[in-house]
């Protein structure tokens, strides 16, 4: 299609229910959702959740070492099950409401107090398996009830893991999970926003200087920048480019790179020299979007390589500050329901974005809200 819009999506799309209820169908449930490092979940009993749109999932390591993914709820009652972002248990699951338990393999394996009810058979109580997959040692799940091809959502990512050499990595941070009150189409939007760059972030201009460079290819948006350009730069700037040890593994022009990779649709991976981060970007409601995100560095016990990663987090931490103040008052604007105007001929990410919205769901084409978003 060659349609090229000349604004972003209308307003309302950013503050209806509604309209969330459509994307969880249309956008999400045919979306995979990244988990965790496969060594987050190094050893049997050791899980890691997740809570998509309402979908309670979980990651667990077997007894006999294998990776399954089960919905996170009780066969019995529905309660949930594990609480923990990252946790660990022993060689069972035990509900917390009625104290049936489950192996790890989700079978159920007891039943408490059996004699007051009907015979059934635990097999037919297992836990809800749910896909998963695998690439560059990240583990993902399908989050809806659509097939959608794994293939083709990890394609952008799969050479890159390999460079990075991704599955050697662990994780070095805690996961941290910081809500925001935007939409979480606002907060994808500004990833890709690359004109903010120089105006918002200081500090990170003060280390990249004007070396962005933009390109969206199968379905990826990639905004990258070179770390040796700029003449300015803070005391974490300089000290970051002073400590970075050459990363001996990377080919030349990726050593002194910041590589920022944005997938379809609320996945991004942070690719530095000295690390590689995911950003998830969860919606809470229409209004509230949950930023998940860790970090992984291959293992390395060098003082340099430890001072540049402390040294990098200084420089994002206020990146993401800078981003919070930002996307915030997007969503104020927004939500006042003044349209927004044209996007730049070479934002060429918030364009791709705005179409495949539009293509997705055609109801986003209408700069009003209809009376019904649902066809009857
Ligand atoms: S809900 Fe889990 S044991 Fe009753
Ligand atoms: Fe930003």
């Amino acid at each position: 299609m060659s349609d090229h819009p000349e604004t972003g999506l209308p307003p309302w799309t950013y503050t209806d229910p509604e309209f969330l209820a459509l994307e969880r169908d249309a956008v999400f449930s045919p979306s995979w959702q990244i988990v965790c490092h496969e060594s987050d979940v190094a050893t049997r009993g050791q899980y890691a959740t997740l809570d998509f749109l309402g979908t309670l999932i979980f990651v667990v390591r077997g007894d006999d070492s294998v990776l399954r993914a089960f919905r996170n709820v009780c066969r019995h009652r529905a309660a949930r099950l594990l609480d923990e972002p990252f946790g660990a248990c022993s060689s069972r699951i035990v509900c917390p409401y009625h104290a049936w338990s489950y192996d790890l393999a989700g079978r159920l394996i007891g039943v408490a107090q059996r004699e007051r009810y009907a015979a059934f058979e635990n097999d037919d109580y297992g836990l809800v398996s749910v896909e998963l997959r695998e690439a560059g040692g990240f583990l993902f799940v399908n989050a809806g009830d659509e097939e959608a091809s794994f293939g083709d959502f990890i394609r952008p990512m799969a050479d890159e893991f390999a460079r990075y050499k991704t599955k050697e990595m662990r994780a070095f941070g805690r996961i941290t999970l910081r809500e925001r009150d935007v939409n979480w189409k606002i907060a994808v939007e500004n990833f890709v926003d690359y004109l903010h760059l120089p105006v918002a972030h200081n500090g990170l201009d003060g280390l990249v200087g004007a070396s962005y460079a933009l390109s969206v290819e199968d379905g990826a948006c990639v905004i990258s920048a070179n770390i040796n350009s700029a003449p300015d730069q803070s005391l974490s700037a300089r000290a970051y480019r002073k400590y970075l040890p050459e990363a001996a593994h990377l080919p030349p022009d990726r050593r002194r790179q910041w590589r920022y990779v944005k997938l379809w649709p609320n996945l991004a991976f942070d690719t530095y020299p000295d690390q590689i981060d995911f950003m998830q970007f969860i919606p809470l409601s229409a209004e509230r979007t949950l930023l998940r995100e860790i970090s992984y560095g291959l293992p390395d016990a060098s003082r340099e390589l430890a001072a540049a990663r402390y040294l990098n987090w200084r420089v994002n931490r206020v990146v993401n500050e800078e981003d919070k103040d930002i996307i915030e008052r997007t969503q104020a604007g927004m939500k006042s329901g003044v349209s927004p105007g044209p996007i730049a001929d070479d934002e060429i990410g918030l364009r791709y974005f705005a179409e495949r919205m539009r293509e997705v769901l055609p109801v986003c084409r209408n700069a009003n809200r209809p009376k019904t978003l649902r066809e009857a």
